[in-house]
């Protein structure tokens, strides 16, 4: 759209964003920001997008995943390894089950403003605003606390540089060799579907010994010591994102500077509202949100808007209906996508249609839910010969008891013992690898299914 401008989507409605109360503390904060380097570079974005393109024929596989919400108390090296980390084996392990590349993109390096189902709330009969994630304000239950603050954007930048600058060091410091990514932090005690992972983790050890027989190494094959990583977040503070949005000067188009990808939340996709408005001009690959009140009729104008000349890897419509509402929701909308000809690639999002109260008053997720959504996002593509081309998780490399069940079966009493989550509930290392081990599985059972077709 050449006539789009950074600033458009300030004359539309906008829901779900903070009304700050100095407005000279905001424009000081807003221009210091825009005199700041982009964290991401064109270059990058455009590379991501080839690769989601190919996610989205089915010649590769998109891996998404990070905290619900980033947050400054938790920011340190450790935390930032060990998501990174088992992103790494995650991906590992799909790369065994799809035997297709696997595109790796953190929930990461930005994610910090989150939407909220109800702007206020109440607290033994006290009331106050919403707490918006730690680019708007704080998590603690006072009023001064809670008052949106523009400086947060500041520090949100900072630790966005800096984690970002923390994973190009990982991607290709060593840290990301093959040799040393699959020391696998399983932890499974027994039974039988722990049994069956350790059995692939066996195999995938045996390949990596061969390969290393072979010769291949780290030092020997550049692809082996290095992983391409990207960053994502959705782009809900419009303007944190405005100030990092830049003019690409090798494409002449727009850049938003403050990720690789970013999307749209299911709260935020109104097709007139600001945020469709500000995602359809930068050139970045665009993430939207699909949940059981995304309208046939919603989704043709937003795949319009949003990738008006049906450019590959651009879009990703990301599902999220929850377990048991996959079947009547998404073939409606696989069908749109197929009556419009759009190029899109279709991810599942197994987290956040799958949130409950557990009886002990946390917010968590089962881990059975999670995945049953997964395995009914899959069969719903295979019903409609489309391509189940990713996965987009809230995860975190640490051992939190956030979401139940897993083969450490963490109960709703266990809740308590190490809940940190700023926001929703998180799957722990191993409950994300034993995700990864389920989700090869049906990978693999696609691609053995679909060369049986070609042969019989
Ligand atoms: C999220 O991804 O953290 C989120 C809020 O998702 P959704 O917009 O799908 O509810
Ligand atoms: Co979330």
């Amino acid at each position: 759209m050449s006539d789009w401008q950074k600033t458009g989507w300030r004359s539309k409605p906008r829901v779900q964003m903070p009304d700050y109360v100095d407005a000279d503390a905001l424009a000081t904060v807003e221009a210091r920001l825009a005199s700041y380097p982009p964290l991401v570079f064109a270059g990058e974005a455009r590379r991501l997008k080839r690769e989601l393109g190919a996610a989205a024929r089915g010649e590769a596989f998109l891996l998404q995943g990070g905290d619900c919400a980033e947050s400054f108390a938790e920011f340190s090296a450790d935390n930032i390894r060990d998501t990174f980390k088992v992103m790494l084996q995650m991906a590992m392990v799909l790369t065994y089950g799809a035997k297709v590349p696997v595109v790796k993109v953190g929930r990461m390096a930005g994610q910090f403003a989150k939407p909220r189902s109800a702007p206020t709330e109440v607290k033994d009969g006290v009331e106050l605003p919403s707490y918006r994630g730690d680019i708007v304000n704080e998590l603690d239950f006072t009023s001064e606390a809670r008052i949106p603050n523009p400086d947060k954007m500041l520090r949100a930048y900072t630790q966005a540089a800096a984690t970002l600058n923390l994973l190009r060091a990982f991607s290709t410091g060593g840290f990301a060799d093959i040799h040393h990514v699959h020391s696998w932090t399983l932890g499974f005690a027994g039974g039988a579907d722990a049994e069956r992972y350790l059995d692939m983790a066996n195999r995938i050890q045996d390949t990596i010994d061969f390969m290393a027989a072979a010769g291949m190494t780290g030092e020997t094959t550049h692809e082996l010591s290095q992983v391409d990583f990207y960053t994502s977040h959705e782009a809900l503070l419009l303007e944190y994102e405005e100030a990092l949005t830049r003019i690409d000067s090798t494409s002449g188009q727009w850049l938003a500077g403050s990720g690789h990808m970013i999307w749209i939340g299911d709260r935020t996709r109104q097709p007139d509202g600001a945020h469709v408005e500000f995602a359809s001009g930068v050139q970045n690959p665009i993430g939207l949100k699909c949940g059981p009140t995304t309208t046939a009729e919603d989704l043709k104008v937003l795949m319009a808007k949003l990738n008006p000349n049906n450019e590959d890897g651009r879009l990703t419509l990301i599902a999220r209906f929850g377990a048991g509402s996959v079947g009547d929701h998404l073939p409606r909308l696989v069908k749109t996508v197929k009556e419009e000809g759009a190029n899109v690639l279709w991810s599942c999002d197994p987290m956040h249609g799958n949130t409950i109260k557990s009886s002990t008053g946390y917010k968590t997720r089962p881990f059975e839910s999670v995945l049953r959504e997964v395995r009914e996002f899959f069969q719903v593509h295979s019903a409609e010969g489309t391509v189940p081309g990713g996965v987009h998780f809230e995860m975190t490399g640490q051992d939190v008891t956030e979401c139940t069940g897993g083969v450490r079966a963490v109960s709703d009493e266990d809740l308590s013992d190490r809940y940190h989550t700023a926001c929703d509930p998180r799957l722990n290392a191993s409950q994300a690898l034993e995700l990864a081990f389920l989700v090869a599985e049906e990978l693999s059972a696609r691609r053995t299914g679909a060369v049986a077709a070609a042969v019989g």
